[in-house]
Parts: structure tokens; C-alpha cells; sequence
């Protein structure tokens, strides 16, 4: 079989509408073919055929139950595999309660979804098929026929596998599409190879603040050979908590939450309050409760809203969040202090985590930036506005 080609990872099929600007510098390698190898299982190797059948499974609404939700109604292209909503949106209009993160860099988380509930992408990939608020299928079987009834499927099934549709091989598809999704080079890549221009000063500053006195790096460390910024670990970091019923639930949870197969633990994160345990829901350890996975910031700049449950709009708010040490509960990571960061070094952290937008991104770059300060400040302003009419 053929092996992928590196063209394919550097230059996603979303992103060839998107030419790089004329006079734009030339393109500094990431990640390659080789970065992802390690972190690609031997039974299912990526090759082009495989990834693009993955991305016409992402692509089709028909695997839903009801034709009206495809893999890419939540995470879509265009907005760094996200959609700009707290929560999606998944068949007969049913909301779940967590946000839909980005497939970007996938490749290199060591389990996914928030929680970390699913061990591999392929594990995970048919789960929002037969969740009854997202795919709404009730069946593999189901799912199966109906792509054996469409001749492009059928063609493709039997190139990439050499048999007909299976259930087992359509999460191997979404799994090397998946994998072949990658962040391109950002400016922060360009500065580090050189070109100090690449950043602004307050990027720079922000830079410095990161690795620093705002300790982010604690959890969304910087690794040289793999600069995603994240652990792989789960903390508490508390953006739920302030929900008044936080603690009384974490209490009840304990006790009825003892056992759960994978179907019903994805059913508790998606459509019961009990989504808020996070990690709790996987390993029932109390030290886990509230904990969720770090999120690599690559591309962060076009996720919003952020957080498991998408309750911070901007990263103003995010980085405010952290600046007064998140939100005080009894499991809170030890690793979270208020930081004492004036105005305007939030700004600078802001400004720098922009920097990790990928160049093919530019053009939203600068105006997602504006809006999102613009709603921050307007809604810094109301806040006063109404605190003043209280008073
Ligand atoms: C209705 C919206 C919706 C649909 C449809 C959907 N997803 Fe998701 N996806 C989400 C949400 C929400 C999460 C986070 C859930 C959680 O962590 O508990 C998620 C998580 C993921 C993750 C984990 C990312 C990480 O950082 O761990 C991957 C990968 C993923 N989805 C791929 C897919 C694929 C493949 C499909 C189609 C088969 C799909 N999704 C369909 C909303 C959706
Ligand atoms: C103790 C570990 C820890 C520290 C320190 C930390 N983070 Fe995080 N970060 C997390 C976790 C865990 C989440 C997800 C929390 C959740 O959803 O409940 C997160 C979420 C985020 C998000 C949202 C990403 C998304 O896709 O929704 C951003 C942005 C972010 N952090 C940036 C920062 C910045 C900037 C700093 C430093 C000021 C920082 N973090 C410090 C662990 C940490």
C-alpha cells in the first residue's frame, strides 16, 4: 500500500482553498510524516486512499440516523474543526453538554475526549455515531447497510480494505483522516527558527510570561520536538464549580456512580449533569474529580468558546480565569495560584497565544482577535454598567 505522503499532512484538502498570501515567507515544517509515525498504530498505517475515505465519512450527513448531522456539523473545517458554540447541536436539534473540540493534532493526544474515556482514535470514532444526542444511530449493523447502499462507499470500502463496508474499518478511516489533520506553521514557529520579527513585542513578552511568571507551562508544557503545548494529564482547574451544586453532586457521585461500561459513561458526559466529574466518570477516583484533559493550544485562537463546557467566551476570560488561579473548589489542582498579572500582561499573553494560529489561518487571524477582545470589553462594560445601577 501506498504510505502517505507528507503533501497531504502539510496541506489539508479544507486548506487548499486558502493560498498563502503573495510575499508570505516560506513555510516552516512542523510536524511531518515521520513526527506522526510513532504515534500511528502498525494494524491501521495512514495511506491517502484510507485518509480520504475517512474524510468522506466526516464529510456525510447520511451516517447520522436521520441524514441531518455529520462528523463535520461539529467540527468544522473552517473553524479549526470546531464549531462557535458552549455546546453542538446533534440530531432532532438535542444539545449535549460539552464543547466540541478540534481534531487538529489528535494524533498526539494519548486518549481523547475530555475525560479521556476512549484509548485510541479508532475507539473513539464510531461512539458519536451511536450516541443518541449526537448520531443518533441505534445500531452498527444499521450503519453499515446504509453506506453499503451508497456506490461510492461500497467502491472505496473495497480500494482502501478490500472488502465490503465494516463497522470496525469505518473507525479506522475516521482514524487516519483524523491523524493526517495537522496544525501548519504558526508565527511562533518562524520566531523560533529565527525570525524574531515573527512576533510582536508583546507576543514575545507573552511568550516569556507563559514559560514564567503565569506558569502556564506547567500543564501545557512546551516540548521542542513536539510543540503542541500540552501533558496529557488531567487537572481540575475548576471552570464548572461555580454551578452551586457542585460540591453536593461530587459527594453523591461516589456512591452511584461505582460502575458504568463505555456507552454509559459516554452518556453521563454528554447529557447528565454528572458531565462536570470529568475524569471522575473514567476512574471513579476522587482525586479525579472535576479533572479534565489539557487541551493543546495549537490553533486555539479560532476554538472558542473554550473550556469542557465552553463557559469562557474569549481568551481574555480564559486568561483572567487563570490569573485569579481558577475557580476555588475541593479538588482544585495544587498547581493553580492566583497570578497577579496586570491589564496588560494579559494582553500579552492573549496576543501570544495568537501567535499559535496557523499561517493558513492569516486572514481570520487578525478579526477574530478584534472580536474577541470587542465582546470581552463590552461585556466588562456591562458588568460595571449594572453593577453601578445595583448600587
Ligand atoms: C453533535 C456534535 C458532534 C458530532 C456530530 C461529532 N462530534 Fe466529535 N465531539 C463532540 C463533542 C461535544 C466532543 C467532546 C465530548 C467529550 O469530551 O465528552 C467531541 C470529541 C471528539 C473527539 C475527541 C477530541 C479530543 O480532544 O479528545 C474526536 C477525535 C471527535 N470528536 C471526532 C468525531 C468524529 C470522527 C465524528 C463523526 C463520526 C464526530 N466527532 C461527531 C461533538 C460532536
Ligand atoms: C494546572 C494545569 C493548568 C495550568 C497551570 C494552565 N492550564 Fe490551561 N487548561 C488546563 C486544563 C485542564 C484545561 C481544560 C479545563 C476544563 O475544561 O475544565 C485548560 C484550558 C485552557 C484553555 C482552553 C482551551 C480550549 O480549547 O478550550 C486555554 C486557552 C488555556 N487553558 C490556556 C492557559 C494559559 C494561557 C495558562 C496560563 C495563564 C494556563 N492555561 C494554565 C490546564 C492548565
Amino acid at each position: 500500500m501506498q504510505r502517505i505522503s507528507v503533501a497531504l499532512l502539510m496541506l489539508p484538502a479544507a486548506v487548499l482553498a486558502q493560498p498563502p498570501a503573495p510575499g508570505a515567507p516560506p513555510p516552516v515544517p512542523v510536524f511531518s510524516g515521520d513526527t506522526i509515525k510513532p504515534f500511528t498504530p502498525a494494524d491501521n498505517p495512514i495511506t491517502d486512499a484510507k485518509a480520504k475515505l475517512g474524510d468522506m465519512i466526516f464529510d456525510e450527513k447520511r451516517v447520522s440516523a436521520d441524514n441531518s448531522v455529520a462528523c463535520n456539523t461539529c467540527h468544522s473545517p473552517r473553524n479549526g474543526f470546531t464549531t462557535h458554540t458552549a455546546t453542538s447541536r446533534g440530531v432532532s436539534d438535542q444539545i449535549g453538554k460539552r464543547n466540541a473540540p478540534s481534531i487538529l493534532n489528535t494524533v498526539f493526544y494519548k486518549t481523547l475526549f475530555w475525560d479521556g474515556r476512549a484509548a485510541s482514535l479508532e475507539e473513539q470514532a464510531t461512539l458519536p455515531i451511536l450516541n443518541p444526542i449526537e448520531m443518533g444511530q441505534k445500531d452498527p449493523k444499521d450503519v453499515v447497510a446504509k453506506l453499503s447502499a451508497i456506490p461510492q462507499f461500497v467502491e472505496a470500502f473495497q480500494q482502501v480494505f478490500g472488502h465490503p463496508v465494516n463497522w470496525e474499518d469505518i473507525g479506522k478511516a475516521l482514524a487516519a483522516f483524523e491523524r493526517s489533520r495537522l496544525s501548519t506553521e504558526a508565527p511562533f514557529d518562524r520566531f523560533l527558527h529565527g525570525d524574531e520579527k515573527a512576533l510582536s513585542a508583546s507576543q514575545q513578552r507573552g511568550w516569556a510570561l507563559f514559560t514564567g511568571k503565569a506558569r502556564c507551562g506547567s500543564c501545557h508544557s512546551y516540548d521542542p520536538a513536539l510543540p503542541i503545548f500540552g501533558d496529557n494529564r488531567f487537572h481540575n482547574v475548576g471552570p464548572t464549580v461555580r454551578k452551586p451544586d457542585f460540591n453536593q453532586m461530587a459527594k453523591r457521585a461516589a456512591d452511584t456512580l461505582a460502575t458504568g461500561n463505555q456507552a454509559e459513561i459516554d452518556k453521563l458526559a454528554l447529557e447528565t449533569e454528572y458531565s462536570d466529574l470529568g475524569r471522575f466518570l473514567v476512574t471513579k477516583k476522587r482525586e479525579d474529580i472535576g479533572a479534565f484533559k489539557t487541551p493543546f493550544l495549537r490553533d486555539v485562537l479560532l476554538t472558542g468558546p473554550y473550556m469542557h463546557d465552553g463557559s469562557l467566551e474569549t481568551l481574555w476570560d480564559v486568561v483572567e480565569f487563570f490569573n485569579k488561579g481558577g475557580e476555588q473548589n475541593p479538588f482544585l489542582d495544587s498547581g493553580m495560584k492566583p497570578l497577579e498579572l496586570t491589564e496588560s500582561e494579559v494582553d500579552d499573553l492573549v496576543n501570544f497565544l495568537s501567535a499559535l494560529t496557523s499561517d493558513r489561518f492569516a486572514e481570520q487571524r487578525a478579526a477574530e482577535l478584534d472580536r474577541q477582545h470587542a465582546a470581552y470589553l463590552y461585556r466588562l462594560a456591562l458588568q460595571r454598567q449594572n453593577q453601578k445601577g445595583s448600587q
